[in-house]
């Protein structure tokens, strides 16, 4: 068929095979060559999934059922609110805040978004503790901020004196502390954050996503105090919620106000709202989870320790991280026996390490089980 029937004119053609011959990188952000596609090794679907720090309990029929007889109520042809405030309100009335301290988000990634564009930009900097989520990396490279990294210790514990250091020294914009921290599972104290934030000009953000798993507490309270603190949260782990999509940031109402500039509108939806307002009603059903996976997690670290070849690591989150001899030979022997977990071997100090959260108790046990004969 002529061009011209197709509606394309010679203009649009000869302009199209001239941006085809240029290389279509050179059409985008510079930025996109320093990252990569997210990926997860081995996939998402196994029979026995212990790959991506979910809970290994889901919401109960009766729960799902009384949350989908209230979704069916709305209007599904209508934008929900700007912002969530049914699910900002019910959250701050669970934390027992004002509800100009929290903003939800469509699951704590897009929240770290969010704040990364409220924080950063060409010549800002970001300090980062090294190992640690790979997605603060990804989104600073993204908006060309420089990043000052601070190796964690060799037993993977925060180095906070480098912290204060590297803070002090190079004159950073901005803090991302994840504590507990993934993948190290490891954490600051509740001491050591009021330090960090106290004595430092940047924006700190402490990402709680482990919290309710931690032996420290929460710094939460220490928002009034510190108007350069925001805490992220996400329902993602202890909650059960990681399908529902739900994260919050918890801030002084005036850094909050300006961290919302970037958020994008309407992004959670209204089942996200419901099934928030539903869960912290039923609050029981989530501490009954932690419970179990804290007596898992501290049944799993002592049957680790007995493991010859196998250093398991001290662990303040709902997943475990051990050192094997070969970490990709194990992956996949774990794997063929339907036994899927991460390979962290990658991240900065953290050779032939394997992380899997705490399962049901049939999957820990077959988990072991397969542990003590490689
Ligand atoms: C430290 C940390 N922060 C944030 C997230 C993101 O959680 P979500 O987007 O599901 O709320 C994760 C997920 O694994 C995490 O490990």
């Amino acid at each position: 068929m002529p061009a011209s029937l197709t509606g394309i004119n010679d203009f649009q053609l000869t302009h199209q095979s001239f941006i085809m011959q240029r290389d279509i990188k050179s059409l985008l952000n510079p930025a996109l060559q320093n990252i990569a596609t997210y990926k997860v090794e081995g996939g998402q679907q196994a029979e026995i999934k212990l790959n991506q720090n979910e809970s290994p309990f889901d919401v109960p029929m009766w729960l799902k059922e009384e949350i989908t007889t209230e979704f069916i109520k709305e209007s599904w042809n209508r934008y929900p609110d700007i912002l969530p405030y049914r699910g900002m309100k019910a959250y701050a009335d669970f934390l027992g805040i004002s509800a100009d301290s929290v903003m939800m988000s469509n699951g704590s990634n897009e929240m770290l978004y969010t704040i990364f564009l409220a924080c950063l930009g060409p010549g800002r900097k970001i300090l980062i503790p090294d190992p640690s989520f790979s997605l603060y990396e990804k989104i600073a490279l993204l908006l060309q901020s420089r990043i000052v990294t601070v190796p964690m210790l060799p037993g993977l514990d925060f180095d906070t004196d480098a912290i204060l250091k590297a803070a002090r020294d190079e004159q950073v914009d901005f803090i991302v502390l994840s504590t507990p921290n993934n993948p190290t599972g490891k954490s600051l104290s509740f001491d050591e954050i009021r330090l960090i934030a106290g004595s430092s000009d940047a924006l700190v953000l402490v990402d709680e996503a482990y919290i309710e798993f931690s032996r420290q507490r929460s710094v939460l309270e220490l928002i009034d105090g510190l108007p350069n603190l925001v805490v992220l949260r996400t329902m993602s782990k202890a909650l059960a919620l990681a399908g529902i999509r739900i994260g919050f940031a918890i801030a002084n109402p005036r850094l909050m106000a300006e961290l919302a500039k970037p958020k994008i509108p309407f992004a959670s939806s209204r089942l996200a709202e419901i099934t928030l307002t539903r869960v912290l009603a039923n609050y029981s059903l989530v501490t009954d989870a932690v419970s179990f996976i804290l007596h898992e997690r501290d049944l799993l670290y002592r049957e680790l320790l007995s493991i010859e070849g196998i250093e398991p690591f001290q662990s303040d989150t709902n997943f475990l991280i051990i050192r094997v001899n070969n970490a990709a030979a194990v992956f996949q022997s774990l794997q063929r026996e339907g036994i899927l977990v991460r390979n962290v071997s990658g991240y900065n100090l953290m050779d032939n390490c394997l992380r899997f959260n705490v399962g049901l108790v049939d999957e820990n046990r077959r988990l072991i089980e397969k542990l003590r004969t490689l």
